[in-house]
């Protein structure tokens, strides 16, 4: 990510800035627990692409600062309301908040930067901005029941898990790659372009969490690894390998997935079993798919440097360990 990083470091500074000033809330919890997420870091992935897109447009207003804010206020509401939904005790390499306050306050002061972000949003004033965010927290909020409604269910198919990635994940970073675009009053084919590109690097930003959730490091991750395994999230190693095992081994994933207690040894077998069919070697080579396709769309706007580092991006996606 360092060529984007580089390119819109004052900015991001200035968006930092921004989250603060737009915590205040007259509810000092609020403050508290939004701060907390807020400032355990983050890769701020979304709203550097935003930044990105912007400059790359060549917007020269200054609502991108407070858009770039919406954006990551956006996606910390959905972790506030996801590490419920997922009992994930850490979060940002710190105690995840609905482990130091509880659910309720995690859900609560989600919505309440689900809310904040809104009014963020009409003060800029843009009705296709507003549109596209509005899709996006829809979308969102689908995905996340999609996958509600699958938990535990092994019989999901890779089209089903594509569906929710799409709508979890993949909408918010197109939406944030688009809204760059249009500040820029960008022609319509580059708009839509930027957009592709977020939404395809946005599934293989979730392909890749979802290996990293079986194979990566819990201290740089700074979240829990094999969650998904625990809370009978379906994910596409794990779909892929069903797709190829012995009805004995389905009867065993089986077991792990649906026990009242999480057996000791279930995320290793799950592990051995995944490597035995090549499960992340699979997923992995479907994000870098996903991260080629754009690319490509990428490759018909004209050369810059904002392009060489959203190129750049794309292939972080698949190469982050954190
Ligand atoms: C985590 O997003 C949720 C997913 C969509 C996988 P990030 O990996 O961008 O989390 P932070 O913002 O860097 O903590
Ligand atoms: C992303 O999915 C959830 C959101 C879109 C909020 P995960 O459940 O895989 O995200 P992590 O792994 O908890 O960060
Ligand atoms: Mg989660
Ligand atoms: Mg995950």
């Amino acid at each position: 990510m360092e060529k984007g990083l580089a390119l819109i470091k004052d900015d991001l500074q200035k968006v930092e800035e921004e989250y603060k000033k737009r915590l205040v809330s007259r509810v000092p919890l609020i403050t508290t627990v939004a701060e907390h997420l807020v400032m355990s870091g983050g890769k701020r992935f979304r709203p550097t692409l935003l930044l990105l897109s912007a400059r790359l447009c060549g917007y020269q207003g200054d609502d991108h600062i407070p858009l770039a804010g919406v954006i990551e206020f956006i996606h910390t509401a959905t972790l506030l309301h996801d590490d419920v939904i997922d009992n994930a005790e850490v979060r940002r390499g710190s105690a995840s908040a609905n482990t130091l306050w509880g659910n309720e306050a995690s859900v609560l002061v989600g919505d309440f930067l689900f809310s904040r972000s809104f009014a963020m949003m009409v003060e800029v004033g843009d009705l296709r901005i507003l549109q596209t965010l509005a899709l996006a927290t829809t979308a969102l909020a689908e995905g996340e029941t999609m996958e509600l409604v699958k938990t535990a269910d092994l019989s999901i198919t890779e089209e089903e898990n594509l569906e929710l990635i799409i709508n979890k994940t993949a909408v918010l970073i197109s939406a944030a790659a688009r809204i760059g675009a249009i500040l820029g009053k960008a022609p319509l084919e580059v708009e839509d372009a930027l957009a592709y590109y977020g939404l395809q690097v946005g599934i293989a930003f979730q392909l890749a969490d979802d290996c990293l959730d079986y194979i990566g490091e819990k201290e740089a991750l700074g979240k829990e690894i094999g969650s998904d395994l625990k809370e009978g999230k379906i994910t596409l190693p794990l779909i892929h390998s069903l797709g190829h095992c012995t009805s004995e081994e389905r009867k065993e994933i089986q077991e792990i997935v649906q026990s009242d207690e999480f057996p000791p040894d279930g995320l290793q077998k799950a592990i051995s079993f995944i490597k035995k069919y090549n499960g992340i070697d699979y997923t992995f080579a479907k994000a870098q798919q996903y991260i080629s396709e754009g690319k490509n769309k990428l490759m018909t706007i004209p050369p810059s440097p904002e392009r060489e580092a959203f190129l750049e991006m794309a292939d972080y996606v698949v190469e982050r360990r954190i």
